[in-house]
């Protein structure tokens, strides 16, 4: 069944920004929506040529695992976030005004840069243009656009300059929605109309993928009212390719693209298919000036290594202010992460997927044999180790259900080797510190004699029961 076109509608504005995330996330993950499934043709000789060189485009990708989002548009002037427009009504001709109001700090983006180059991250997406169809750069096919308007500079074109300038790779975020361009909705129904946004989406994507060098990321978004077909979108990726045959584009163009979006939650994609979470630090993407649910760097990191963990990338957004200054919350957060990843880049760069199980405490993180165990919730001493050898001596780490056979171990943080033993059913690290010697996670690494894997549910029948009652 297919998704009609009012359902589509209400579950937008009903739900706004989550709904068309959802719906994405549904288009990209094949959850459910018939519709995915029909907008997704099978591989045409485009499909295959991209395929062919997909390892060798995505591998400082997966390498990367952490970048930059940027929210940065008219919106931000309002500060009510991104969809401030539809969500509140904004007439039109109001909207637009806003334009001349825009007067960003120059080069605001080399502070992005230099803040996203101090988290560890190691490519940057900005918007380029949001729903609310305004374009960051020096367009020729629209004046709605930075260089004709309140900047009268090209941010795109500062965007790309303070990215190389940190040695961070660029990306391009572009949404298909436009709530500006008069054929923006009526393309849906109107054949003309549909011809001439199409002729446009395509020529604005043109430009940015012509205008700017080498792009390493074409990252589209929410592609209501159109299907792949109408949008033209095999047409779209075989123009971005011919231009950047380097880059990635995710596939919220409704076609599978290199890599799946996940938005404001973390799920792998099955394996072999590359996958992304798109996460906000606070709730919002565009700057929200009341928005102070702000993430903690604990359960950034932790994020971070669950992305890691199962071989995807995390790609954590800033909402920069109507000058361009980025909010100090975020700026915070972001250099407390940089710091632990300083010391733990390792376990979390190039990380490929592990199979193993996260416990409350512990989550894990692989490179080749090596297992990396990140321990959110340091033990300390439990009164349990006077009456049970397993907690001796001192501070345990343990989990159990490990698969390979464990050769050494030691503390990240401090180089300190770390004793252990193993059994058929677990492994106790021990001897450890007191206090956590690093936060908001403590790394140790386990070399290991295979690669690292956990399974519970095997082990679970095979552990020794005893008689009803108890056994000592
Ligand atoms: C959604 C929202 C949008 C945001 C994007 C980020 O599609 O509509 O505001 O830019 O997600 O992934």
């Amino acid at each position: 069944m297919e998704l009609s076109e009012r359902t589509r509608r209400s579950f937008l504005k009903q739900f706004g920004a989550a709904g068309a995330a959802a719906l994405a996330v549904a288009n990209a993950d094949g959850l459910g929506l018939a519709q995915a499934a029909s907008t997704q043709p099978a591989s045409t000789p485009a499909d295959l040529k991209q395929a062919a060189t997909r390892d060798a485009r995505m591998a400082w990708w997966h390498e990367a695992r952490f970048g930059m989002f940027i929210h940065w548009g008219l919106y931000s002037l309002i500060g009510q976030h991104e969809w401030a427009k539809e969500n509140e009504g904004v007439p039109l001709l109001q909207y637009e005004l806003l334009a001349k109001h825009f007067h960003p700090k120059p080069n605001a983006a080399r502070e992005w840069a230099r803040l996203a180059k101090r988290a560890g991250q190691k490519y940057m997406v900005m918007t380029t243009k949001h729903h609310e169809g305004f374009c960051n750069w020096d367009t020729q096919l629209t004046d709605y656009n930075a260089m004709d308007q309140g900047p009268g500079r090209d941010l795109v074109r500062e965007f790309v300059d303070a990215a190389r300038a940190e040695g961070l790779r660029v990306g391009f975020y572009y949404s298909l929605m436009d709530w500006h361009h008069p054929d923006g909705a009526i393309c849906k129904t109107d054949e003309a109309a549909r011809r001439r946004f199409v002729d446009y989406t395509h020529g604005l994507i043109r430009e940015l993928m012509t205008n700017y060098g080498k792009i390493d990321i074409l990252w589209y978004d929410v592609a209501w009212p159109l299907t792949a077909e109408q949008w033209e979108s095999e047409r779209m990726n075989e123009m971005v390719f011919s231009l950047q045959p380097d880059i990635l584009v995710n596939n919220r163009n409704l076609l599978p693209g290199d890599f799946t979006t996940p938005e404001q939650h973390i799920q792998a994609a099955d394996a072999g298919r590359a996958w992304e979470t798109c996460m906000t630090l606070n709730d919002s993407w565009g700057f929200n000036r009341g928005d102070d649910a702000w993430k903690t760097p604990k359960t950034i990191v932790d994020n971070l290594i669950t992305c890691a963990r199962g071989g995807g990338n995390y790609l954590l957004n800033i909402g920069p202010e109507p000058d361009g200054s980025v909010p100090p919350n975020s700026v915070e957060i972001l250099e407390k992460v940089g710091r632990w990843l300083d010391t733990n880049g390792k376990a979390i760069y190039g990380a490929e997927r592990i199979e193993a199980e996260w416990t409350t405490n512990l989550n894990f993180t692989r490179r080749g044999n090596t297992l990396y165990v990140h321990v959110n919730f340091w033990p300390g001493h439990t009164p349990a180790a006077e009456w049970l050898d397993f907690y001796k001596p001192e501070v345990v780490v343990a989990f159990a259900g490990l698969k390979p056979k464990a050769l050494s171990a030691r503390l990240v943080k401090t180089g300190q080797k770390v004793e252990f033993t193993q059994d058929e059913f677990s492994l106790r690290l021990t001897g450890l510190p007191l206090v956590a010697p690093d936060q908001p996670a403590t790394v140790i690494e386990v070399e290991c004699d295979g690669e690292p894997a956990t399974d519970h549910s095997a082990l679970r029948p095979l552990w020794p029961r005893h008689k009803v009652g108890i056994s000592v």
